[in-house]
């Protein structure tokens, strides 16, 4: 009978190890396929996530099936004084399209602010830089920079366009302005690249 509980308890400890080193191995996955982990300001948090293939920018991200919403937390590296972008691009793949939000350091404050902006064209004009209303429903907007590491966040609340979960995203960053507002970017090969199709449900980045 001894022998026999012995061997329970070892199979018991064995299979304790080898769910902890599962466990592990799915944690240093989860941390692994998007850089550092990152906490969010006012308790969010996020169930998925896609490192972006240019200008070092992470996606987090919740979709909600039941009403067609995606939360989001784009976050890129930037200056105090730069400004970053984040889009959904309903009609096309680039910029020309991209309902856009756009996080810099207001004017007359210096903290982080967002608007929201149609890119109509490339050849954007300072004035076309305003705030205004995206072709898809936005919730909920919110920006900030986190000095510390060097990082703005944009947060966004919105209604996924013709609730699709696949989606043509294009993301910028510059320090130049117009007028106070985000104006010109580079145009080297990581600024004209940063664009991809995101499918929201399943994380797959084309
Ligand atoms: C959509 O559903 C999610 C999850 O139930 C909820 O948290 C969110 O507030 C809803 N959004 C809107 C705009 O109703
Ligand atoms: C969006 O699509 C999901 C999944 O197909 C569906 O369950 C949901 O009812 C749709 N929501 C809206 C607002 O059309």
């Amino acid at each position: 009978m001894d022998s026999i509980q012995l061997d329970r308890s070892g199979i018991m400890k064995l299979t304790v190890f080898l769910l902890v080193l599962l466990f592990l191995q799915q944690q240093s996955e989860a941390q692994s396929s998007c850089g550092d982990r990152v906490s969010f300001s006012g308790g969010r948090s996020y169930g998925s996530c896609a490192r972006l293939p240019y200008l070092d920018a992470t996606l987090f991200w919740s979709y909600h099936p039941s009403n067609g919403t995606l939360d989001v937390a784009y976050r890129a590296p930037q200056s105090a004084n730069g400004w970053v972008a984040w889009a959904i691009n309903p009609t096309g793949r680039g910029m020309v399209g991209a309902n856009s939000f756009l996080a810099y350091p207001d004017a007359a404050t210096g903290s982080a602010t967002v608007i929201t902006t149609q890119l109509r064209t490339y050849d954007v004009t300072p004035s076309d830089i305003r705030d205004e209303e995206l072709t898809f429903a936005v919730y909920r907007r919110e920006a900030e920079y986190s000095g510390a590491d060097g990082y703005f966040t944009i947060y966004a609340s919105v209604e996924l366009p013709g609730n699709r979960t696949t989606q043509n995203t294009v993301w910028q960053e510059a320090t130049t302005f117009a007028g106070g507002v985000p104006y010109g970017h580079p145009l080297d090969h990581d600024h004209l690249s940063s664009l991809a199709s995101l499918d929201f449900l399943t994380g797959e980045l084309a």
